[in-house]
């Protein structure tokens, strides 16, 4: 079925209230399948997000010779390959990650030295989005690895003899990438040395030290050492703050809502929408907070507010990346002006993020102006609803799903399918706390 097939009908009005738990973190579930692929001994990994992103890394590793077994409540049970390293069946594959930007730019630097050739490639979306960022460092360090002219999916990975270590300095805030170079880094030779012109995700740094291996974190440097060895250890996966992000808005927006989101992971590189949303007089309480597998998370209450428009901190950007569309609806229910700068990065997400948010605003009724690295919101106007082309964006698809709470007509989502990438049961979760939407198969 084609994709803008499937499309998601809100209702105005609803008021958020109750709890729930939003499903695992995409980010966690990718890193604990990967480092336990490549680990010595048995991993299991409890709450692993089955979003069709992460199912994709599952079958890639599972393609590589991996055995990954799946237990009673859906803990995932994967054996790792250790010293022995991927099986032959790994060479000449070609692997299709779908939609998943983290699953193609991590397996290029885990693959990149692994003394495999292989194809990485995606749906049309991914095939779009710049890949040269990965590319350019790893093949500084000694990797072959073709793109398209453009620079884009699908990459071949060429065999090549060990890596050599790097200092590499990001061109842009990206955790995907430092997270491709500290990969690679595993297996190379000396030291790789990834320095960030601002603090992005650190997922990959917490888990790699999970499984036992040694990584500096000095400042804007990261560091390791290749040659060493993963060990296999158990990871509970956090609720994901970008799939909770919908409802801290919803709830916020929604007048009378109140509504707990439990177990959300709430790493200080991943929640700055807690603080924007707050920022904007957002009445949001933090309890139970506690560690699962080396990530904070705690419950987070959230109550209907009045929201104010906000001047976006350069240094929250990286921190909420994700978290723009849904806050870009938060920024047109509050009054006043919202401006966000320094966010060219949201241009070459699943979608343009900036431009295609601007469409479905302007097209609500929402006075919009469209930076070339941001975007000014004129809060406080009537959302009309209307036709909405998420232009297959799952998070674009959920945003405006929220928009529905407040807007004055039927809000009409095209092309959601995608919405099962990062947040399988988006639609049931959202009916259970009081969402009025219905999908609709054109
Ligand atoms: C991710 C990093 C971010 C984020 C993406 C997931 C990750 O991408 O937008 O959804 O898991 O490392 P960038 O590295 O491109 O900023």
């Amino acid at each position: 079925m084609l994709s803008s097939a499937i499309q998601f009908h809100v209702q105005p009005g609803g008021v958020l209230t109750g709890s729930l738990q939003v499903p695992g973190d995409k980010s966690i579930s990718h890193r604990a399948l990967m480092l336990a692929a490549i680990a010595e001994g048995t991993s299991r990994i409890t709450d692993c997000l089955p979003g069709t992103d992460v199912l994709a890394t599952l079958a890639a590793m599972r393609a590589l010779g991996i055995t990954i077994d799946r237990l009673p409540g859906g803990v995932l049970q994967v054996h790792g390959a250790g010293s022995q390293g991927w099986g032959v069946r790994a060479h000449g594959l070609a692997l299709n990650l779908g939609n998943s930007g983290t699953s193609i730019r991590l397996l290029c630097g885990l693959l990149a030295g692994q003394g495999i050739a292989c194809t990485l490639s995606g749906d049309r979306y991914l095939c779009a989005r710049p890949m040269r960022r990965v590319t350019d460092p790893l093949t500084r360090m000694g990797a072959q690895i073709a793109t398209t002219a453009a620079g884009t999916a699908p990459l071949q990975i060429s065999l090549v003899q060990r890596l050599s270590g790097i200092r590499y300095t990001l061109p842009m805030a990206s955790a995907q990438v430092k997270s491709a170079i500290l990969l690679a880094g595993l297996s190379a030779e000396g030291e790789v040395c990834v320095i960030e012109p601002a603090p992005t995700r650190d997922h990959t740094e917490r888990m790699l030290r999970r499984f036992g291996y040694p990584i500096v974190q000095q400042g804007t440097e990261c560091r390791l050492r290749g040659g060493g060895q993963l060990q296999a250890c158990d990871i509970q996966v956090p609720a994901d703050i970008s799939s909770a992000a919908f409802f801290l808005v919803g709830a916020s927006i929604a007048a009378r809502s109140d509504l707990t989101l439990r177990r959300v992971g709430v790493n200080p590189t991943r929640d700055g929408v807690i603080h924007l949303l707050r920022m904007m007089g957002a009445d949001i309480t933090l309890s139970n907070q506690t560690e699962v597998g080396g990530e904070p998370v705690a419950d987070i209450r959230v109550r209907a507010a009045a929201l104010h428009g906000i001047q976006i901190p350069a240094a929250q950007v990286p921190l909420a990346i994700d978290e723009f569309p849904a806050l870009f609806i938060a920024a047109a229910c509050a009054t006043g002006t919202t401006v966000l700068r320094g966010a060219a990065e949201l241009r070459v997400k699943e979608s343009d993020r900036i431009q295609v948010m601007a469409d479905g605003l302007q097209a609500s009724g929402v006075p919009v102006q469209v930076l070339p690295d941001g975007i000014v919101i004129q809060g406080g106007h009537p959302l009309r609803g209307g036709p909405i082309n998420s232009h297959g964006d799952h998070r674009i698809a959920m945003a405006f799903a929220m928009a529905g709470l407040v807007a004055q007509e039927p809000i009409l989502i095209d092309d959601c399918a995608n919405v099962d990438t990062s947040f399988p049961g988006f639609v049931a979760s959202a009916q259970s706390v009081g969402l009025q939407v219905e999908v609709q198969h054109a």
